[in-house]
């Protein structure tokens, strides 16, 4: 199993280039299989998780292929050949479930295994499944296996979630596509990937409006044809490498970044005094000297603060002049990374979903380990600004969600290695 290995102390100093949103990335792969066109897919991540969704869609029939040159996916869902996402697939990676709403939209039926709980928490998919049933699907869950069926099509239905579900709110949008009639989605979640799902589903051909607003309006349409679409660049990986800059006291341009997905980013680091400026080729992220401020914050749907980068930001708060005070408000159990960063001298205090952060003037390298995959980039950030030497294992949580982030913190002066462990 591989390892990373970082020798902490040098300001991040360069350019690094943002590459397409996973979260996005994924549901943009299960939209290939509501058309009998190809989708072709521009600006793609090469993660692990793409790569499953790729074999999963291989199973369900799709022909794919990957132009690494061009960063280029291209999907064909000619037809479906099967309408059975297995556990084996579905337990690798959450997002898999994605794929019932659109066999369903657009065969009829679908057997997917329930993705089941993970490291952050319980994780359910009862909104997405009251959502189908809304829309007229009958649902059966048996051995583990959603079974659902609209043998006479999905119609259009409106639909209030209790609280907001970028997952619900993206598998309903894709499966009304093709629904008999209008949906509402009221109470919809308002990331940036949802904006991007429904550009790239309305570029084929599909009719929504209000997606990016807490209601969005589908149109159900008979067939959905082909597109181009370039995924929308990572509101994460930017968040990540800005928190990096910040934490080593570093001056990084992170090309091709969009300023205007990360404003609750950007307010907690110019809070903590850090430098965020927005330039035509990205976003400049800078901090000379001077110790970081601490900051309160707390997890919140868009456009509130990501809970996807609560463990890097709280990396960064460890070097805080001063008390922090951080709230999880999305998931139960994300705070893994705290006593791995306790490792490294951090003072972490966590009560419940709340955590006290107090700064210390240094962190000191030391072997650490994490369970997901914003925890273990929180330990590389954390690693890059302490003194000597930090090992992070089980990379394989990295590999899930960052492209080449050794080789992108090492182009900025970073020294960071990947290591095969010794069996
Ligand atoms: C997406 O997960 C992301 N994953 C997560 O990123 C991200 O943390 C999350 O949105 C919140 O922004 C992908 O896009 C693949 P939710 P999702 O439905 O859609 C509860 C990462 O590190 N809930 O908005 O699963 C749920 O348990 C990952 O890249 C139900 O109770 O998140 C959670 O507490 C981690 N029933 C809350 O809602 C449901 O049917 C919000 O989850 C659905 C969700």
């Amino acid at each position: 199993m591989d390892r990373i290995v970082i020798t902490g102390g040098a300001p991040l100093k360069g350019t690094i280039p943002i590459y397409g949103a996973k979260n996005s990335a994924l549901k943009l792969q299960a939209a290939a299989l509501l058309s009998a066109d190809p989708l072709i897919l521009e600006n793609m991540p090469d993660l692990a998780d793409t790569r499953f969704m790729t074999q999963l869609l291989t199973t369900l029939g799709v022909e794919i292929t990957w132009i690494k040159e061009t960063r280029t996916l291209r999907m064909h869902a000619a037809e479906i050949g099967s309408t059975i996402a297995p556990y084996d697939q579905v337990r690798k990676m959450r997002a898999s479930f994605n794929v019932l709403g659109p066999l369903l939209a657009r065969v009829g039926h679908a057997t997917v295994s329930l993705p089941g709980g993970c490291a952050i928490g319980a994780r359910p998919v009862d909104l997405h499944l009251k959502a189908f049933e809304a829309m007229g699907a009958d649902i059966v869950i048996e051995q583990g296996y959603v079974k659902a069926a609209a043998l006479r099509g999905l119609k259009g239905a409106e639909i209030e979630f209790p609280f907001v579900s970028v997952g619900a709110t993206e598998h309903a949008m894709l499966a009304a596509t093709l629904a008999q009639g209008d949906t509402i989605l009221k109470n919809a979640a308002r990331e940036p990937e949802i904006v991007d799902l429904a550009d790239c589903l309305n570029a084929m051909g599909a009719r929504i409006e209000g997606a990016g607003t807490g209601e969005i309006r589908i149109k159900g349409v008979t067939s959905l044809s082909g597109a181009t679409h370039a995924v929308v660049p990572d509101r994460i990986e930017t968040g990540t490498f800005a928190l990096a800059a910040a934490a080593t006291g570093g001056n990084v341009l992170l090309q091709g970044a969009r300023f205007d997905h990360l404003q609750a980013l950007i307010k907690l680091l110019r809070g903590a005094g850090v430098e965020v400026d927005a330039e035509a080729r990205g976003l400049r992220i800078k901090r000379n000297g001077g110790r970081i401020q601490p900051v309160n914050f707390e997890t919140e749907p868009y456009p509130g603060f990501p809970t996807d980068l609560q463990a890097q930001a709280m990396a960064l708060l460890c070097l805080a002049d001063g008390q922090s005070r951080i709230r999880e408000t999305i998931f139960e159990n994300r705070f893994m990374h705290a006593p791995e960063l306790a490792r490294l001298g951090a003072q972490i205090a966590v009560h419940g979903n709340e955590a006290v952060v107090t700064g210390v003037e240094t962190l000191k390298g030391a072997p650490v380990m994490a369970t997901d995959l914003r925890a273990s980039v929180s330990l590389v950030i954390a690693g890059l600004a302490a003194e000597g030497e930090t090992i992070v294992n089980r990379v394989y949580h990295l590999d899930r969600g960052f492209e080449k982030l050794e080789a992108k913190l090492a182009g900025c002066g970073a020294q960071i290695e990947r290591q095969r462990e010794e069996q």
